[in-house]
């Protein structure tokens, strides 16, 4: 266990990642790309070490630096690595650890760039996805090849619908690596390594950061395993921005309190909706009505700012909903200060064929939101007269 994990999460957000910090209370921005080296040892030791600092930034960077060792402390992890987006961090960790040949269990619930990364670029380079349920812990664990799996991906809670994977059962499968999307529950909503799962990946651009101003993604594990996703990673090239790196440490100094009110409002607003003759369906890991609500219960320590929820009346109604709102923004990201709407079939499932889209439940009256800070009664204002 790092130090301090047994403090509070208010304590631990704030104190985390400052050991470059000397006596100053913001760390400092290094803009800088390139450093010069001594002699031609220094340089040979530089060009060939494990992430050299002041050495060349797509190798390592201070204030990226001070990013990283903030999310491992947060997790519990040996170590972190950042990159240029959550996208940049799940396909450099599946590049680093897969080969042609290879296979990969993923569960279908997913973020659909990963769905896309898993059945385009990843099959062209012949590693092969079986594609299961992500509520069946016993599909996952079955679709394990022995010898052939490498990697065993999935997201939780998942990206429209809040589907909960047991990560208990996920952190026991022994062989394959195993890797969690954990940007809906943040580093304080759920402790994923704890459970025994390999990897965390999260979209720092979302609840981390918090304030739609960044983009950036991040690893965090053992250091044997995030110095191999390094060393792939430097090839890769999709490096974290020292600016975006700085501004997610200064989110993350709030992300207690953000993550505290977030997600109180979102359980609110979900009990509300639930409530309502219009509704056809609520989706919230909080709710006694979601099907994996012990689950979510047992291993969330929040559940978050996010909430899906199913109009009566198809298209027509969730676009009535969705354009007539005047407080509640139009947008696709999720986590930051501002309550977001997305009509996910339109935008970030988009991309799914129809068939793929039904079989997670990405329906055309679906319409997900990222509950951000504003007070509840207001957000009910703006969006029940629309139901
Ligand atoms: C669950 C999840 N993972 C990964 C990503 C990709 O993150 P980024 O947009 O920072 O590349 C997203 C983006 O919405 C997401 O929702």
């Amino acid at each position: 266990m790092t130090e301090g994990q047994d403090r509070g999460d208010g304590t631990r957000v704030v104190s985390a990642g400052r050991s470059g910090f000397g006596r100053a209370l913001a760390g400092p921005m290094w803009s800088a790309a390139v450093w010069e080296s001594a002699d031609l040892d220094e340089s040979r030791r530089r060009a060939s070490g494990v992430r050299p600092g002041e050495f060349y930034a797509r190798y390592s960077n201070p204030t990226v630096r001070a990013f990283e060792e903030a999310i491992a402390e947060l997790e519990g992890a040996e170590d972190a690595l950042a990159f240029g987006s959550g996208m940049g961090a799940i396909s450099s960790v599946l590049l680093a650890l897969c080969s042609a040949g290879d296979h990969v269990v993923a569960s279908r619930q997913l973020y659909a760039g990963t769905s896309a990364l898993l059945s385009g670029p990843m099959a062209r380079l012949g590693v092969e996805t079986t594609f299961v349920d992500g509520a069946d812990a016993e599909a996952i664990v079955a679709a394990v090849i022995p010898g052939r799996t490498t990697v065993v991906f999935v997201e939780s809670p998942s990206n429209p619908l809040l589907g909960v994977v047991d990560l208990e059962a996920l952190g026991a499968i022994a062989g394959p690596f195993t890797v969690v999307d954990a940007t809906f529950a943040t580093p304080l909503g759920q402790r994923s390594l704890e459970f025994g799962v390999d990897l965390v990946v999260h979209s720092a651009t979302k609840g981390i950061s918090g304030h739609n101003d960044v983009t950036l993604g991040v690893v965090a594990g053992e250091r044997e395993l995030i110095e191999a996703v390094w060393a792939y990673s430097v090839l890769h090239g999709s490096v974290a921005s020292p600016s975006d790196a700085q501004a997610a440490l200064r989110g993350l100094r709030t992300l207690d309190v953000r993550l505290a009110r977030q997600s109180a409002t979102s359980l609110e607003l979900a009990r509300r909706l639930e409530g309502h003759p219009s509704v056809a369906a609520v989706h919230h890991p909080g709710l006694d009505s979601h099907p994996q609500a012990a689950l979510a219960k047992s291993q969330m320590r929040s559940t978050g700012s996010m909430l899906a929820f199913e109009v009566s009346g198809g298209l027509d109604a969730a676009r009535r909903v969705h354009d007539g709102l005047s407080l509640i923004r139009r947008a696709t990201s999720l986590g930051g200060t501002e309550t977001l709407i997305c009509h996910p079939s339109s935008t970030t499932h988009v991309s799914l064929s129809e068939e793929d889209r039904r079989a997670i439940g990405v329906t055309d009256g679906l319409l997900r939101v990222s509950v951000g800070l504003e007070d509840v009664d207001d957000l009910w204002g703006d969006l029940s007269p629309l139901l």
